[in-house]
């Protein structure tokens, strides 16, 4: 009988944060060594021959959502290896229709396939297939969540133009809740120490979650409102970030901080246009922002690159095509240098120049994990969540990184699918049956110890499951609390 083997482990890329700084820089060296072995004598921007040193390989793209530029160019980029493609593009033609799960259709193109590119409708998606593929996944966009690779071309086409990242002042147009392309985008921008200006359409602000490791986990400072000028009324947030690590904890005072780099906001070095994700929304869009010639007037427009990620309805004028600050076409072909690049390094293609050879940039803070089953207490608050699926959520579990808040006096859960903030909920004890509301009651267990516990998204769940409120007044003598929690762990 064939015995199983305990599977290695497999490098999945399903947030842009699943990549160092390091391995960010990495893509962009071999996809510019890619740039100029295989050039397109025309075109600087484009691939234009192909090798064979991907020959053993073959990439399956798995996509449940329409797609053009993500999974063309993932197959072009495979196939300018040398290597082969399989593809489910229609979810009505592949087993999906027949009601089959993707914990289960990974598991099984994993045996077909060496790499797996997946597209999906629901926030969490390629993190859940990530959790049962032995191969890699590489997330092409799911739901409203991320879309790393494509922040991998927006930023290495800035860095094409503008060189370096630091102190470039990004503004961000559209639908800045609905487009998952944003989401990666913004936190490479922090990490990379450009300024980020936010020009949401109406109701479509960035996610709080997003907002919130930007500020946390990306060392990213808000400039209140009255701080920036007034001249462009369609900034609606701003968020500076400290040349050195340091900065931020040395700085009395975050305004003196965002005063000193304000007076740089003059110009803006790029805008980011989005189209409204209209997929993800109920409603039509209301006055949505247009990026045209008339809008990018101006002193400080003048030298700004325009870039979207592609396909555009009308929130950009196809009037600005043949403008030199168009970029946008450009963008779109890196599409295939850059997944050349990272195919390269998930498949170990050159020796040298490996994924899992990574050390330093970019570190996950290490947060508890939380772990229940998918039918005990608290469930994520996101809708579009995958562990809503009525099918795909049989495989995914009640599962939150636990994270302390910036003045360490709390908690929250963030869903460890849909990376969705929970900042309330209530705290219960398997065994001795009380509960408590404070969130910091979680800060101070291991993972072995919140196996003791059970999350309840409010009071009236915990007394339904039978537990009752913790007498004393947490907050004064949460030493107890921490203490009666550990004697019964
Ligand atoms: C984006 C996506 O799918 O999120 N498209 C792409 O991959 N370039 C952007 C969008 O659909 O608006």
């Amino acid at each position: 009988m064939a015995r199983r083997r305990k599977a290695p482990a497999t490098r999945h890329i399903v947030s842009i944060n699943d990549l160092s700084d390091n391995d960010i820089e990495n893509v962009f060296k071999i996809a510019e060594a890619y740039l100029n072995e295989f050039p397109d004598p025309n075109f600087p921007y484009r691939i234009g021959r192909s090798t064979n040193i991907a020959s053993d390989f073959i990439l399956a793209s798995l996509f449940y959502e329409p797609s053009t530029r993500t999974r063309l160019s993932f197959e072009s980029a495979m196939l300018r290896l040398g290597g082969r493609v399989i593809t489910s593009s229609d979810p009505n033609t592949s087993s999906a229709a027949k009601g089959e799960t993707l914990a289960d259709t990974v598991r099984v193109i994993g045996n077909y396939a060496d790499v797996i590119v997946i597209r999906h409708n629901r926030d969490g998606a390629a993190r859940l297939a990530a959790e049962y593929s032995t191969v890699p996944i590489i997330n092409g966009g799911d739901g409203s969540h991320e879309h790393p690779t494509q922040t991998l071309c927006d930023i290495f086409t800035l860095k094409k133009r503008h060189n370096d990242l630091k102190g470039l002042n990004v503004a961000i147009s559209g639908d800045l809740k609905g487009s998952r392309t944003i989401h990666s985008f913004v936190y490479a921008l922090a990490r990379f120490n450009a300024n980020i200006l936010l020009m949401p359409a109406k109701g479509m602000e960035l996610p709080a979650h997003v907002d919130n490791r930007l500020r946390s986990e990306f060392r990213c400072l808000p400039v209140p409102r009255a701080k920036y000028e007034t001249e462009n009324a369609s900034i609606d947030a701003l968020y500076v970030t400290p040349d050195e690590p340091h900065q931020l904890s040395l700085m009395p005072n975050v305004d003196i901080a965002a005063d000193v780099k304000i007076n740089k906001i003059r110009k803006i070095h790029a805008m980011y246009v989005t189209r409204f994700q209209k997929e993800r929304w109920a409603d039509k869009a209301e006055d949505y922002p247009k990026i045209n010639a008339k809008f990018l007037k101006g002193r400080r427009y003048a030298e700004t690159s325009v870039l979207h990620p592609l396909p555009r309805v009308d929130e950009l004028d196809a009037a600005l095509d043949n403008d030199e600050r168009a970029m946008y076409f450009e963008q779109a072909a890196y599409g295939v240098p850059i997944r050349m690049a990272l195919l390269s390094l998930l498949l170990n293609l050159d020796k040298k120049d490996s994924l899992e050879r990574f050390d330093g940039g970019f570190e996950r803070p290490k947060y508890a994990i939380y772990d229940q089953a998918n039918n005990i207490g608290i469930r994520c608050r996101n809708k579009n969540c995958i562990v809503h699926d009525e099918a795909e959520g049989q495989y995914a579990r009640n599962k939150f990184f636990v994270v302390a808040t910036a003045r360490n006096d709390g908690s929250y859960l963030r869903c460890f699918y849909c990376e969705t903030d929970i900042e309330r909920f209530v705290v219960a004890h398997k065994k001795n049956k009380w509960y408590t509301k404070d969130t910091a009651a979680l800060l101070s267990q291991n993972e072995h110890q919140l196996r003791e516990l059970i999350i309840f998204a409010d009071e009236t769940a915990a007394r339904d499951g039978g537990f009752h409120h913790f007498k004393r007044n947490t907050v004064n003598t949460r030493p107890g609390l921490r203490k009666a929690l550990k004697s019964h762990s």
